[in-house]
């Protein structure tokens, strides 16, 4: 087919404008137009993929026939994917040049006008206002109150698992795990999802599951209001997030009576409540002028945000494990000398150092999200010249760039010990962001290091007291929505190890 001149990517991209035509007719075309940007020759079969399935897959084979850098018109959208960590970062700092865009329209309906999704001033006053109460004795506090907590709790779960010999799916525990850390520390709610089911957890994960089914959504008809009062999985959805916000606005509710009571006032500079430790009851003693709907959005924000992103670390930690013997007995032994049996304290992490670094190599090799979506804002030209348009889709395939061989050697392979255990953490900085897990910018992730705490504590107390192994002929496959997850669940044999046999005496003496 001859290269077909186009302007279509300086207007706002639309799923419902005739544009998508144009983008289809282009999908179809291979060359270069003016922006430089090669022009990548999406076929149907991929198109497909694209859609229902692990999108960075064919984006990463796109990148081995492309380059850093191409243009992928599939159907209805146009958007300029990007692998290289010099243009990640052009694009990840420049915040004001880019906005969220299509991460910010699949999800309002839950986040409303949560930080996550908010721009301009609202963002920054917002986001200026949530970072304080993640500071460093909070993070200490948690870590005994919920991390070790919830991941105890795990563990006496999969005992069971271990002595009638049931396989169990560690994605899902996994999930559950992170839901109730999550509900604890940011508004002392417990879930308890690990071990019973109520309306409440179901309605978080069908919203879930409605935001990763959105962004895959080839027509967006959930734009259209008339419409999501009439088909069925709209209604569901819109059931699920009634029951969130009004779950959400009962805990403000009420806590806020109690603050009021109390007259309670931060008076220190790492304020911590003795009795509600959570993120909630900080914002509301920092008495912030802040109405109870914007709270409750910033508080789903972090919800959504802080939960299945750890709950797929996890995940696929334990996987990349149980395929290699050799780092998983390294990681026990470590917690074996470091933990003497007992339940780690914000202290000792730092001396987990091999297991910190299978977390770091894990989200190396499985980045959650995949993508990161930018939406250009002005006319910018990227490093290397690349021209881009206002209103032109990116996806920053992090996948791409952490797998990809001109940025790390034997990039496919699990090597914890790539990155130096006596090093500083690996972050965007001093890697030059060729490793980006929690992004980079203005809009890097604000609950990395809860994340990376929460990971480790509740990595190192799994691994201490139970062996596992993965029930032999999986299909272990990859999809996608706001996380990778596997297709069908990740299921182990676990069973308890001798080594510890002490622990159970000593941890429940010692909290
Ligand atoms: C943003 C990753 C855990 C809260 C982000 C972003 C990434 C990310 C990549 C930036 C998205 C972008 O640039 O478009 C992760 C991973 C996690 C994790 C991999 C787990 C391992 C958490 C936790 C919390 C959290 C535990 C809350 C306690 C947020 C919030 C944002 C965010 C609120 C939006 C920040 C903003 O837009 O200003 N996360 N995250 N995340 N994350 Fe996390």
């Amino acid at each position: 087919k001859p290269e077909k001149p186009t302007n279509n990517t300086t207007k706002q991209s639309s799923w419902v404008s005739p544009d998508w035509l144009t983008s289809l007719a282009q999908s179809l075309s291979i060359g270069k137009d003016d922006s430089n940007i090669p022009i990548a020759n999406a076929k149907l079969e991929d198109v497909s993929e694209l859609l229902g399935g692990a999108l960075f897959l064919p984006l990463f084979k796109w990148m081995q026939e492309y380059g850093p850098i191409y243009r992928l018109a599939a159907g209805p959208r146009n958007f300029v994917v990007v692998s290289d960590p010099a243009i990640a970062k052009h694009v990840l700092r420049n915040y004001g040049k880019y906005a969220k865009g299509l991460v910010a329209e699949v999800s309002e309906f839950l986040f409303g006008s949560g930080f996550a999704i908010a721009e301009g001033q609202l963002w920054t006053v917002r986001r200026r206002a949530v970072v304080p109460s993640l500071h460093k004795t909070y993070l200490s506090v948690i870590v005994d109150r919920v991390f070790c907590k919830c991941a105890e709790r795990l563990v006496e779960k999969l005992k069971t698992n271990a002595l009638n010999g049931s396989a169990v799916n560690m994605e899902e525990n996994f999930s559950q795990l992170t839901l109730d850390v999550i509900g604890l520390a940011l508004f002392n709610y417990n879930f308890d999802s690990l071990t019973t089911d109520s309306p409440v957890i179901d309605a978080v994960y069908t919203a879930l599951k409605e935001a990763e089914a959105r962004s895959t959504d080839l027509l967006p008809y959930w734009k259209i209001n008339a419409l999501c009062k009439i088909i069925p999985r709209q209604i569901k959805a819109e059931k699920a997030v009634t029951l969130i916000r009004k779950t959400v606005e009962e805990l403000i509710n009420k806590c806020k009576e109690i603050v009021e009571s109390e007259g309670e006032r931060i008076d220190e500079e790492e304020y911590v409540n003795e009795t509600d430790p959570s993120i909630l009851r900080f914002l509301l003693a920092s008495r912030e002028e802040v109405s109870s709907i914007q709270l409750r959005d910033d508080l789903l924000s972090m919800l959504v945000a802080g939960h299945e992103t750890t709950g797929s670390v996890l995940t696929w930690t334990a996987y990349l494990l149980s395929k290699d013997p050799s780092s998983l007995s390294k990681a026990q032994e470590e917690v074996d000398r470091v933990l003497q049996g007992r339940s780690p304290t914000y202290e000792d992490i730092k001396n987990l150092k091999f297991l910190t670094r299978c977390i770091n190599e894990s989200l190396r090799l499985y980045p959650h999200p995949p993508v990161l979506l930018r939406r250009a804002q002005v006319a910018d030209v990227l490093p290397g010249n690349y021209k881009v348009n206002p209103g032109q889709d990116i996806m920053i395939s992090v996948y791409n760039i952490h797998h990809s061989p001109q940025v790390w050697d034997r990039a496919e392979v699990f090597v914890p010990e790539r990155f130096d255990l006596d090093g500083p953490m690996p972050n965007e900085t001093n890697t030059d962001f060729r490793f980006i897990p929690f992004s980079g910018g203005p809009r890097k992730c604000i609950g990395d290091q809860f994340a990376l705490l929460e990971a480790i504590v509740a990595l190192a107390i799994f691994v201490q007291h139970m062996d596992f192994e993965l029930l032999p002929d999986q299909n272990i496959s990859m999809t996608t929505g706001a996380t990778i997850h596997t297709e069908n669940g990740l299921y182990m044999k676990v069973s308890q190890r001798q080594t510890n046999s002490a622990f159970a005496a000593s941890s429940s003496s010692s909290r």
